[in-house]
């Protein structure tokens, strides 16, 4: 199991800047308020928008795992490139789970040397990028051997949109009739846009299950299938949230991890100041998991009105930052900066085979300490040390600790996070489940791009903006 160490979160560590162990009183408000929670969560779970909580289970899993496994099956063998359309909850999971379980040089082996076809995420419209990659494709086996995998629940998101569209037109200018076949689209079973066109063309498709929006839709097939189709063991990654969901679901404050995580998080935001809220893998594969919790946190606790319409500008700000790393680039500032955070140290037990022992020998004074020393020992040692020189400059901070990276333990990391914001959702009394804010840009864009019925959009963007202040 994952396990994690709270102490420097607590006064008796960083004095005022930390709680007061009343507030872990089993007999306290706040592990009642907690009590309520999971209740709470017990009575909604496999509903409205909390269907995400089905995915590792039962009928729901078993039918997804099915589905993804077969087109993996018939794609075996015929492709030498995955490339990934989608974007925000469509992206950034695939995007973790790659980067977690497979290794950082993954593309850059030939085909024997990687259990799957080189695979990309294109989670953005900038040209240059979406043009490298396609270029990448064409010289090495070419667009006939690159699948395509559009992951849009809607079909309407502009830049997925784009790209589909430009894709599909290479494609059938390549492949003829057949083009269809180098598309899996990933999108809602009944209805919407890309559910349309998919109908239309006939490409293969696999669902994102109704009732899971975008960032709690990794361990539907939104993230099972470029995973399985890169070889990861997608089984193991759902086991691994479903041994989370129990801890998760329990009453008891002091052994319900999400319900604590949510606990220090809220209340060190709310009453102590920290609004920041840093996670910072010493593990380079999980650094992107960070990427996954920013949006999962942000766009999920970030609302400006609570449940009973009041404005209450709920929310804290993630950020990444990656051990040892930033060392050398943030913690000048996390320790004597502002001290408006809250670090989430993300340690990992044992690198295993890839744990790397620096050669006695050299014999120079100032570093013959390291000799005979592990990179893992070096790497958790400085992680330690900055856990000290947090505390030493009275700066929250917690541990999370995996004790090997695995689809086990990144499933039970992905559905912990997932629970603690379902928690802190209910400890703000805010629906943790829309994202309002998004709107207004995405309909500006449309009026700016011209789509019928959006004009007076594009018209108040002009209003608004003009005139400009360039300066050089
Ligand atoms: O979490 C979300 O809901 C968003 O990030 C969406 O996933 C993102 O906007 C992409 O939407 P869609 O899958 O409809 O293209």
């Amino acid at each position: 199991m994952l396990k994690i160490d709270f102490a420097n979160c607590m006064a008796e560590r960083v004095g005022n800047h930390g709680l007061d162990a009343a507030v872990m009183d089993p007999a306290g408000e706040a592990a009642a308020s907690i009590a309520v929670a999971a209740r709470k969560l017990a009575k909604t779970r496999g509903t409205g928008w909390e269907r995400w909580r089905d995915l590792p289970f039962g009928v729901v899993r078993e039918g997804h795992v099915r589905a993804v496994r077969g087109v993996v099956e018939r794609c075996r063998g015929r492709f030498d490139n995955l490339v990934v359309l989608g974007i925000g909850g469509s992206a950034l999971g695939n995007i973790a789970l790659q980067s977690a379980l497979n290794s950082a040089t993954y593309n850059l082996h030939d085909a024997k040397g990687r259990p799957g076809p080189r695979m990309f995420v294109v989670d953005n419209v900038d040209p240059a990028y979406f043009g490298s990659v396609l270029r990448l494709c064409e010289g090495h086996g070419g667009l006939e051997r690159t699948l395509f995998n559009v992951v849009s629940k809607s079909g309407e998101t502009a830049e997925t949109a784009a790209q589909f569209m430009v894709i599909r037109d290479l494609l059938k200018k390549r492949l003829g009739a057949a083009y269809g076949a180098n598309i899996v689209a990933v999108t809602d079973p009944a209805q919407g846009t890309m559910r349309k066109i998919c109908d239309a063309e006939g490409f293969t498709t696999l669902p994102v299950p109704d009732g899971v929006g975008g960032r709690f839709s990794v361990l539907s097939p939104v993230g099972l299938f470029s995973a399985a189709m890169c070889g990861i063991d997608i089984d193991g990654l759902l086991d691994g949230a479903a041994s989370m969901d129990v801890p998760c679901s329990g009453e008891v404050l002091a052994t319900n991890p999400a319900a604590l995580l949510a606990l220090l998080l809220v209340e060190l935001g709310t009453t102590k100041g920290k609004t920041n809220h840093v996670m910072m893998p010493y593990c380079n594969g999980l650094y992107l998991l960070a990427d996954w919790y920013r949006q999962l946190w942000a766009e999920s606790l970030g609302k400006q009105v609570d449940l009973s319409g009041e404005t209450v500008y709920a929310g804290f700000t993630p950020i990444k930052a990656l051990g040892t790393t930033d060392q050398h680039s943030q913690v000048q500032l996390y320790r004597e900066g502002p001290n408006d955070k809250v670090f989430m140290l993300v340690e990992v037990g044992s690198f295993g085979d890839a744990d790397t022992a620096i050669p006695t020998g050299l014999g120079v004074d100032a570093i013959k300490y390291l000799e005979g020393k592990s990179m893992a020992g070096l790497l958790n040692a400085e992680k330690r040390a900055t856990e000290f020189a947090f505390v030493e400059s009275q700066r929250p901070n917690l541990t999370i600790r995996f004790p090997r990276v695995d689809a086990h333990h990144v499933g039970q990391f992905i559905y912990l996070w997932e629970m603690v914001t379902a928690y802190a959702g209910l400890m703000l009394n805010i629906d943790a489940y829309n994202q309002p804010a998004v709107e207004t840009g995405k309909i500006a864009t449309f009026g700016l791009m011209g789509r019928a019925g959006y004009e007076k959009h594009k018209a108040a963007v002009e209003r608004t903006l003009t005139p400009t202040r360039w300066t050089v």
